[in-house]
């Protein structure tokens, strides 16, 4: 059950929203970050905010790749794996970063901290290896960076 300030808030979003569809993400993304991650509770009630269906809103929250709907960790990780970071080998940072982490891709670190992700292009292509932690984009990636800023965001 989300607090009645969090209720009001996203009701006056939905309807300063064109359409309802339109406030759909900026939904699913507050109710996230209320419960951690997209859960059965939420879905049910951005649906209620939305005034749509449930189904309407899983189908939402399955195309955005920035939606979960599964637990993830305290930060996630969005590993580029499209054509120009493919070209920028990284595959290799793939493994560096399962290594690092001891996951596989749509694992989390055994402490909660990290989840990680394959992503489509990230559309910063120019900065090949990309990635980002959290909503930190970081680019020209090497094993050695990697270490450095998996460093800096654990805190
Ligand atoms: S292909 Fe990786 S950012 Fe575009």
């Amino acid at each position: 059950m989300i607090p009645e300030t969090l209720k009001k808030s996203l009701t006056n979003r939905v309807q300063a929203a064109v359409t309802p569809r339109e406030a759909a993400v900026d939904v699913m993304k507050e109710l996230q970050a209320h419960y951690g991650w997209l859960t059965d509770e939420a879905v049910v009630e951005a649906a209620g905010l939305l005034g749509l269906s449930p189904l309407q809103v899983e189908e939402l929250a399955t195309f955005y790749e920035m939606i979960y709907r599964r637990p993830v960790g305290k930060k996630v990780i969005h590993v580029c794996d499209s054509i120009s970071c493919w070209c920028a080998d990284c595959d290799g940072i793939i493994e560096h970063l399962k290594k690092r982490l001891g996951v596989e891709l749509g694992g989390t670190t055994a402490d909660g901290m990290y989840t990680l992700l394959p992503c489509a292009c990230m559309g910063r292509c120019g900065d090949s290896p990309a990635m980002s932690v959290g909503d930190t984009p970081y680019g020209h990636l090497t094993p050695h960076l990697v270490d450095e800023i998996l460093e800096k965001e654990r805190g």
